[in-house]
């Protein structure tokens, strides 16, 4: 995989999906309905530190559920990777993303094992968020962010409008946090985690900034961009696991099937996939199929990972 195999494949898939008029934007946070649909930019960072892209890859979005993957491994990093397994679990639920049935089902396994549940739904994800340390609220946030943008190799800031818009409609995320309390997961303060939370997923981001987030995960943790070594080496396998299993909903046994890559998309549009020790690569673009997940987004980043042999099923196979 050379320079020029990575600028073929990205302007192939660019060009063959530019069009592709499938999808509706989110509405359920109302401001993510006015994001032009036609924002598409695909960014492919490999071990180098180079940033191959095509289309927009400077208009942000906000990163929505891709930050659940972050702040995953943050707390991983920070206390361990048995505290996850053992306070969220890292099963796929079986069901959406922010279901309240998933939140019943795992209250029958309190105390008796890991529960069977995951950082990356959202019930799971607003009580890793909880499980960040620091003594203030701001204190937290400061690092959930440093986090991201050091991921990112930038300094990150939230959307303001769309942490209103989703601050004034997130009642079920509310009434999620209440019973991830209620029921012992989040120890304390759950206004405060889910807060947080939904500041996490109005971070801006382009296409640029979530490739290099990719291969940040990609390459060990160590952000290829500016060198720094942003995650622990053994704290990145544990992430892109669940990444594998849970990062794109309901649909994420297909994308694995067809593309054997750990992923996971946001409701904003975007789309991270890591192709361990090949390459990070991400793509935007606001219309979501019915599971929740970029169309444009994963026919791009399936076209371009399998012309590259970013299969970690079939490493040497070129995959078209
Ligand atoms: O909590 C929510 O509903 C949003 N902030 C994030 C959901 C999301 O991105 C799900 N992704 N496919």
């Amino acid at each position: 995989m050379n320079s020029d195999d990575v600028r073929q494949a990205l302007d192939t898939a660019f060009a063959r999906f530019k069009n592709l008029d499938e999808g509706q934007n989110a509405d359920y946070i109302p401001v993510l309905a006015q994001v032009d649909p036609g924002l598409f930019g695909i960014a492919v960072v490999t071990a180098d530190g180079r940033i191959h892209t095509s289309g927009d890859v400077e208009t942000e979005i906000s990163i929505q559920s891709i930050s659940k993957v972050f702040t995953m491994a943050q707390v991983v990093q920070e206390q361990g990777p048995e505290s996850i397994e053992r306070r969220i679990g890292v099963d796929a639920t079986g069901a959406r993303f922010n279901s309240i049935i998933a939140v019943e089902a795992i209250r029958t396994v309190v105390g008796a094992g890991a529960p069977e549940m995951n950082s990356l739904v959202n019930p799971g994800a607003i009580a890793t968020t909880s499980m960040v340390l620091g003594g203030s609220a701001d204190e937290v946030w400061s690092k959930i962010v440093g986090f991201h943008g050091a991921a990112a190799g930038r300094q990150l800031r939230v959307l303001a409008d769309v942490y209103k818009s989703e601050s004034d409609t997130n009642h079920r995320n509310q009434a999620i946090g209440a019973l991830m309390f209620a029921y012992g997961y989040i120890k304390s303060n759950w206004q405060q985690a889910v807060e947080l939370y939904t500041r996490q997923c109005a971070i801006g981001v382009n296409a640029r900034d979530l490739g290099v987030m990719a291969a940040t995960l990609a390459f060990g943790g160590r952000n290829p961009v500016t060198g720094a070594q942003v995650i622990d080496a053994s704290s990145v396998p544990g992430v892109l696991a669940v990444m594998a299993t849970a990062g794109l909903y309901d649909d994420s046994g297909k994308w694995l099937y067809h593309t054997g890559l750990p992923a996971k998309s946001g409701v904003g549009g975007g789309i991270i996939a890591v192709s361990p020790g090949k390459f990070g690569i991400a793509a935007v673009s606001p219309p979501l199929d019915g599971a929740g997940n970029s169309v444009r987004a994963q026919r791009a980043i399936t076209a371009i990972s399998n012309a590259l042999g970013g299969n970690p099923f079939a490493p040497n196979i070129l995959l078209v």
